[in-house]
Order: structure tokens, then C-alpha cells, then sequence
């Protein structure tokens, strides 16, 4: 079999229109603007309005992403969603999204749920798609609307969540140099109920009670999760490092999941990586989940912090427990 290149062609991202700030927050719950900062360095995060969806948003996205490419919709040969917020259980993200941007009928479009790891599970199957022939042209993206499921009186949630879109095109290359070079995804579904949404699927689908409960919303052991997010940030970014026989002065830029600067800072520290290397928006966007890298990556290349031919490790990490690295040569 000729294995080919997958290079990421364009990227695009979208975030809504309104900003809740701390400030915002400290009306809402006990909490301040300094307790949000110093333990998280968030400082507003954006949210949906209620004619917004993640799949209008994954659109707006995607068709920047296509258009920063050179790509027409009728190229794309597969699109991939990573979402933990789809508009509706069934039909997927995907195939809103195919119908919206005039793709051709009859390519692939799925859905993919590995929570904030989920953008770059999806770039990793993109990856193996397009370096095994199968696809040429893949999107790629991850949308979320968390404001949709997060219970706006518990403190140590509310604080973290927002909402927004960002998309990649990833299209076959011959230059086999080129793109993605490596890649780890990771699991542990033993650390499953530490961040979850008790209700609204099969196990207990929606009653009275439930919404009542707010069993809609996620839950999450902080403490726990930010103990493995920790670890597991610096041990997967030396992994991508090593995989490609990088040293830590040629990567150019670390992409990581934005869920709190003090996860970010604290990797960045073990492996000996400066801070300006290691690209941070949570102050702007909060935690968006599977869209989080997606707008990260997107925006620290408009803002020349990347570009071809550098080196770059895309890090996701979340709820699952998952993990997922990609380490690019752009
Ligand atoms: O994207 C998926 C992955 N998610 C993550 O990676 C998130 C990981 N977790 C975190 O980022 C942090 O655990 C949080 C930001 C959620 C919490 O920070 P922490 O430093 O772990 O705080 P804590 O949960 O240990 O709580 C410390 C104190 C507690 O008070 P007591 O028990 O010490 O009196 C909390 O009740 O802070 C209190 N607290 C708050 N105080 C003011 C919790 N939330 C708030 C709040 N404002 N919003």
C-alpha cells in the first residue's frame, strides 16, 4: 500500500458574539474574578445565542477553514465532528454540517464523541483516512455548546465552560515529511464518572425529575481530573516529542486543550518549555471542549505564532478519561 502525506491545508474557527465575563459570574454565584484567575486564568468566555447551535456554528467554521485552504465544498471526500453537544442525538453534526456547506452527496460524515480529546481523536482518523488512500480531503472540526449543559448555579463548573467552533482541512500530500508525523491516542475508562452528564441517554433519559435535577448538566471532580490532567499533559507532550526525536527548542508551538492555565503552565515547566511556547486563549474562550484546540490551532496561526514548516504538538485531554497527540510538521 502507498502511504501518502496529510498535511492541514487551512484551518477556521467561530466564536459567538456574547461574552460572560467573571464579572458576569460573581452576579450568578459565590465566586470573584480573582478566585477565577488565579485557579484557572479565565477571565470571560463566550456563549450562544438562542438561535446558535454547534452545528451553526461548525459551519461558520468550516467554511472558513475551506475558503483559508482553497478548498471547494464538492472536495470534501469525509467530514468529522468531534462534539459532546450535538444539536440532536440523531441525525450526527456531521451531516448537518455536509448539507449546510453543499458537500456532495454520498461522502462520509460521522460524529465523534472522546469529549475534550475529541478534535484531535478526529485529526488522527482524518490522519489514517488520508495516509492510507481512502480520502483526499478530509474536514475536520469540533463544536461545542456547553452553556446548553452546564448548570449555571454550581460554582465549580460554571466558571469553566463556553462555547465556540473551529475547523481543519486536512488534504492528501505526497510530501510524506509534510503533516502529521505521529500521533498517540490514550483512554482510561476507569476515571469515567469523574466528569460526566448523569442523564439524558440510554441509561436514564429524560424525565421530569431529571431536568428538575439538573442531572442534564455536567459534573465533574475537579480536583481528580486536574490531577491527571497534570500528569498526563506533560508525559503525553514528551511522547510527541520523542516519537519524531524532537528536543524541546524545536518545537515552535504546543497547542494544548485549554481547560486551565495552571494545567498548562505546570506542563510546560516538566518538560522545559518555555512559556511563550505553549499557546494559551483560555483567558478569552474558557473551556470549549472538543472545539478548544480546534480554535486554539486556528488562532495561533492567523496570529503568525506557526506556520509551515514548524513544528507543532496538538494536545487534547478530558473527559473519559481520554487523551489525544498529534506532532505536525506544518
Ligand atoms: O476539560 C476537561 C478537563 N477539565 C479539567 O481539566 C478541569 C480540571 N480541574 C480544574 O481546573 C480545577 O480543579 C478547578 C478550577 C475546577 C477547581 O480548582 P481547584 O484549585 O482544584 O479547587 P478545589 O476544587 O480544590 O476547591 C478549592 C476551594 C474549595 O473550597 P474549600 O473546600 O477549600 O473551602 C471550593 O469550594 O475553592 C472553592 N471553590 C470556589 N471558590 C470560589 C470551588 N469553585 C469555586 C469558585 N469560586 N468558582
Amino acid at each position: 500500500m502507498t502511504l501518502h502525506g496529510a498535511l492541514i491545508a487551512g484551518t477556521g474557527s467561530f466564536l459567538p458574539e456574547r461574552k460572560l465575563t467573571n464579572i458576569d459570574l460573581e452576579k450568578m454565584v459565590d465566586t470573584s474574578d480573582e478566585w477565577i484567575v488565579q485557579r484557572t486564568g479565565i477571565r470571560e468566555r463566550r456563549i450562544a445565542s438562542p438561535g446558535e447551535s454547534s452545528a451553526s456554528m461548525a459551519v461558520i467554521a468550516a467554511q472558513r477553514a475551506l475558503e483559508s485552504s482553497g478548498t471547494r465544498p464538492e472536495e470534501i471526500d469525509l467530514i468529522l465532528c468531534a462534539t459532546i453537544t450535538p444539536d440532536m442525538p440523531t441525525p450526527s453534526n456531521a451531516c448537518l454540517i455536509q448539507h449546510a456547506l453543499g458537500c456532495r452527496r454520498g461522502i462520509g460524515a460521522m460524529d465523534l464523541n472522546a469529549a475534550c480529546s475529541g478534535f484531535v481523536y478526529a485529526l488522527v482518523t482524518a490522519t489514517n483516512f488520508i495516509k492510507t488512500g481512502s480520502a483526499k480531503t478530509v474536514l475536520v472540526i469540533g463544536a461545542e455548546t456547553l452553556s446548553r449543559i452546564t448548570d449555571y448555579t454550581d460554582r465549580s463548573t460554571c466558571i469553566l465552560f463556553g462555547d465556540g467552533a473551529g475547523a481543519v482541512v486536512l488534504k492528501q500530500t505526497t510530501d510524506l515529511g509534510a503533516g502529521v508525523q505521529a500521533f498517540e491516542l490514550g483512554a482510561d475508562g476507569s476515571g469515567a464518572m469523574l466528569l460526566h452528564v448523569p442523564a439524558g441517554g440510554s441509561r436514564h433519559p429524560a424525565d421530569p425529575e431529571s431536568v428538575g435535577a439538573k442531572l442534564h448538566t455536567l459534573k465533574m471532580s475537579g480536583r481528580d481530573v486536574f490531577k491527571f490532567a497534570v500528569a498526563q499533559m506533560a508525559e503525553s507532550i514528551e511522547k510527541a516529542m520523542n516519537a519524531c526525536k524532537l528536543t524541546p527548542d524545536q518545537i515552535k508551538l504546543v497547542i494544548p486543550h485549554q481547560s486551565n492555565a495552571r494545567i498548562i503552565d505546570s506542563a510546560a515547566t516538566k518538560i522545559g518549555l518555555t512559556a511563550d511556547r505553549m499557546f494559551i486563549n483560555i483567558d478569552r474562550y474558557g473551556n470549549t471542549s472538543a472545539a478548544s484546540v480546534a480554535i486554539a490551532l486556528d488562532e495561533a496561526i492567523r496570529a503568525g505564532r506557526c506556520g509551515r514548516g514548524d513544528w507543532v504538538v496538538i494536545i487534547g485531554i478530558g473527559g473519559g478519561l481520554t487523551w489525544a497527540t498529534v506532532t505536525v510538521k506544518l
